[in-house]
């Protein structure tokens, strides 16, 4: 079965807008994994504005799931990363102006870099992703790094309206066969909804889908545990197809 991965940021926004303790992340964590999501993802931003670092410790300590870390590689970061040690490490863009991820990490300009962060990480045991658009030059540059897996950015797709729609499918299944093709195991996620996830779902090869927004602002109206398993139904009908 393609595997889900519960962004949980957004319930940290809501309990950064009054700096208190509710909505109780923990809690949150906790009914995603009763729910049957396989993994929880957060992404410790440097300015902080919704994860932070207690969080991160906390979850590391409490999960029976893996904990996948979302983060910039900027030495403040990676030293926290090595200090709580989650299962997997996604390397992403961060500008302190944006509202989420707007691209992908630039992986090709930066390959010597990333080559050693990465190796830094396995000495450590810690997996490592790089979080791509889905473009032929990042998945060489991604593969060349070392890396265990990508992460096609699926935003534009999300996003696209029309015959775009198509052309950005094509765009993701070709990076995804080029990556598979390389070694690397693929992922995907931002945007992804329970209208919009089964056209990516379909494409042969994706081993998780990392999904934030769309789950937790469902929630709101039925509840954390049904919106995690209304995701789960969408990609159980797609568990042979890999
Ligand atoms: N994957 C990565 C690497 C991200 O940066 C984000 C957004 O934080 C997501 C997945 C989840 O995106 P969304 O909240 O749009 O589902």
């Amino acid at each position: 079965m393609i595997e889900l991965g519960v962004n949980i940021d957004h319930v940290a926004t809501l309990r950064e807008a009054r700096k208190g303790a509710e909505p109780d992340i923990i809690t949150a964590a906790k009914l995603c994994e009763l729910a049957g999501a396989h993994q929880i993802t957060v992404h410790l931003r440097q300015d902080r504005r919704h994860i932070q670092d207690r969080d991160v410790e906390l979850l590391k300590q409490v999960l029976q799931v893996r904990l996948n870390l979302e983060m910039a590689a900027v030495d403040e970061i990676i030293a926290i990363a090595h200090h709580i040690q989650p299962s997997t490490v996604c390397l992403v863009p961060e500008n302190r102006q944006e509202i989420t991820t707007e691209g992908g990490l630039d992986v090709a300009g930066q390959v010597e870099r990333l080559t050693s962060v990465t190796s830094d990480f396995h000495k450590a045991g810690i997996k490592v992703s790089m979080f791509i658009d889905p473009d032929p030059e990042q998945v060489d540059a991604s593969a060349q790094t070392g890396a265990d897996y990508v992460e096609l950015h699926t935003g534009a797709y999300a996003n696209a309206h029309d015959k775009d729609i198509l052309s950005e499918l094509d765009r993701i299944a070709a990076a995804m066969a080029r990556a598979l093709n390389s070694g690397l195991i693929v992922n995907a996620g931002h945007g992804l909804t329970v209208r919009n996830l089964p056209a990516v779902a379909a494409i042969p090869g994706l081993n998780e889908v990392n999904i934030g927004h769309s789950i937790i602002a469902r929630a709101v109206f039925v509840g954390l545990e049904d919106a995690v398993q209304e995701i789960l139904e969408v990609l159980s009908a797609y568990s042979d197809h890999v």
